[in-house]
């Protein structure tokens, strides 16, 4: 369903109103307590679900604390909200062939998330050796549970700029001929060299995209004065490797899909001499997207990429209720959350030109 209005300016059609199916957020980390409290109604408001992020601290490793994970979530909605948070686990050296027996019984676990140990926030309990974890991998493949995986190599030597393309080359072409049949999703790509190995791998293998690294480059973060809301890892590239990204979401290929990574931080630990990774995304998610799409005259794509690719890749029913976007400019606040726990909104005081209503 995909039905849009439109005004006439100067001869030209221009596209004012859009509704679409309800989308998803296939990768979304939402932490608990007071956190969890202030972001959640940001994501509900938009999403009929998402794929939770396990990296707490100490991390979601069984599949009893994710039900009690996914507990507290839904305790923390809004009344009548209808949101369905689909948990994950972190895959660590002691995950246990047992507990991915269980992930794939369970209604409401989707998948192990890998991080490289030490790759990015809360990322110290992840896998050190991935060869080591080859055993696990072969249980997952053998029991059709996703993998979804944090592509960057971690090793001091190689430069940050370019991890991912160095985890795609050495570690994950390894792991996709080892694992033919393991459903993999790249979290979060990040360059050309990613997406051409998602679009040239088997349909098994699938890679969310996150708004900030469809609309912003490097010089976002780094021109002017070094601004650490746009700091999130996999860190933001070149432009030559936005406009993949950008041509890879609005292509229809059912590979890539809507994964915001929204990552909250307290603003103090962020605007710090050492801040945290990670984009707080949620609180205009679909608008960001809306807008990258605009920009590329291809929003008459973004029903595929928000509301459809990734619910098929998971075996997922796709939602039937619909969500409508309009041209609508509105200012994002400074910050959300009471004082203390303050979060500074990717584009805090910017314009953005959608809205859902
Ligand atoms: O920037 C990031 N923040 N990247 C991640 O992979 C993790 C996330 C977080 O949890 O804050
Ligand atoms: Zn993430």
């Amino acid at each position: 369903m995909l039905e849009w209005g439109s005004i006439l300016i100067e001869n030209a059609k221009i596209m004012d109103k859009l509704t679409i199916t309800q989308p998803d957020d296939w990768h979304l980390h939402v932490r608990t307590g007071k956190i969890l409290n202030t972001v959640i109604a940001h994501t509900a408001r938009q999403f009929g679900r998402a794929i939770i992020m396990p990296n707490l601290k100490p991390p979601v490793v069984t599949v009893e604390q994710a039900l009690s994970y996914r507990q507290e979530i839904l305790d923390a909605l809004p009344t009548g909200s209808n949101f369905q948070p689909l948990m994950t686990l972190y895959l660590t050296g002691n995950t246990s062939v047992e507990e991915i027996k269980k992930v794939a019984d369970s209604e409401f676990v989707h998948g192990f998330k890998l991080y490289p140990a030490g790759a990015t926030t809360n990322s110290d309990a992840g896998v050190a050796n991935i060869e080591a974890a080859y055993p696990l991998l072969a249980a997952m493949e053998k029991y059709r549970v996703p993998l979804l995986i944090h592509g960057e190599v971690t090793d001091a030597e190689h430069d940050i700029f370019d991890r991912e393309k160095i985890f795609v080359d050495s570690q994950l072409s390894q792991i996709t001929q080892q694992f033919p049949e393991l459903r993999v999703v790249l979290e979060h790509v990040t360059t050309q060299d990613a997406v051409q190995f998602v679009e040239s791998a088997s349909s098994n293998v699938a890679a969310t995209i996150t708004p900030q690294h469809l609309l912003f480059n490097r010089n976002a973060m780094l021109v002017g004065g070094i601004k650490p809301h746009f700091y999130c890892l996999p860190i933001l590239k070149r432009e030559q490797h936005r406009q993949a990204l950008v041509t890879a979401a609005t292509s229809g290929n059912p590979k890539f899909f809507l994964g915001t990574d929204s990552a909250p931080h307290l603003t103090h630990l962020k605007e710090n001499s050492c801040g945290c990774a990670g984009c707080y995304s949620a609180h205009a998610a679909v608008e960001l997207y809306a807008q990258a799409f605009e920009q590329a005259n291809a929003l008459d794509k973004l029903e595929g990429f928000a509301s459809f690719h990734g619910a098929d890749f998971y075996g997922l029913p796709r939602n039937s209720a619909t969500v409508t976007l309009q041209k609508q400019p509105w200012q994002v606040p400074a910050s959300y959350g009471e004082a203390d726990l303050s979060i500074t909104p990717l584009l805090a005081g910017e314009q953005l030109q959608w809205q859902l209503i």
